[in-house]
């Protein structure tokens, strides 16, 4: 075995203040049975109620990541094998589109697209929203970057929210 063998594959996963992320715990079991280790960034918003940010930093045994560490502070995450956006939300999407990073959840999508970071995403925008002209103007141009997307959620009921459709997006051979 090379010493690059024995560096675990580390996944990124990025939570968006929508209501299904109270659910991300499951998103983080699966990554693990393939294996990943994982870090969590939130948005702001997201840390503000969204999930149960005690139970995911148990689950993955890292804090979850929201505000940019202090200059001379170490890095608390090794650099990512893949990043998965689950769920994404309309604001983060257009956020990360236009380059306005403002957060380090959108400052980090931006830069490891910049790195040629394979970025699967699960969108959970309402039809309503999903039609204002600037989100499908931010679709086409995170598309044309090389991220990669799932069938769009709406967040209704009746549809299952199928979170390893993110770790198939970011998956050699899966995609
Ligand atoms: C209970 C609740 C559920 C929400 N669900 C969604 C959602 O599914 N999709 C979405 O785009 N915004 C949703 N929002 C609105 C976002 O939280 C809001 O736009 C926020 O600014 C997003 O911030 P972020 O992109 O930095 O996480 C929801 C808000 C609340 C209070």
């Amino acid at each position: 075995m090379t010493e690059q063998d024995e560096i675990p594959p580390f996944l990124y996963v990025v939570v968006c203040a929508a209501g299904i992320a109270a659910d991300v715990g499951k998103l983080i079991t699966a990554a693990q049975e393939r294996e990943w280790h994982v870090g969590v960034i939130a948005t702001p918003t997201a840390m503000n109620g969204f999930f149960d940010v005690a139970a995911v930093e148990a689950q993955t045994g890292y804090p979850i990541r929201s505000a940019w560490r202090r200059p001379g502070d170490a890095r608390p995450f090794p650099d990512p094998d893949a990043v998965v956006v689950a769920p994404a939300t309309f604001n983060t999407i257009n956020k990360w589109a236009a380059g306005i990073a403002d957060t380090l959840a959108v400052g980090t999508l931006c830069e490891v697209v910049g790195r040629g970071i394979p970025v699967g995403v699960l969108t959970c925008v309402s039809d309503d929203l999903a039609a204002h002209p600037a989100y499908q103007d931010s679709l086409i141009r995170l598309r044309g970057m090389g991220v990669r997307f799932g069938y769009p959620y709406q967040g209704t009921e009746d549809e299952e929210f199928r979170w390893e459709r993110a770790l198939d997006l970011v998956e050699p051979g899966r995609y």
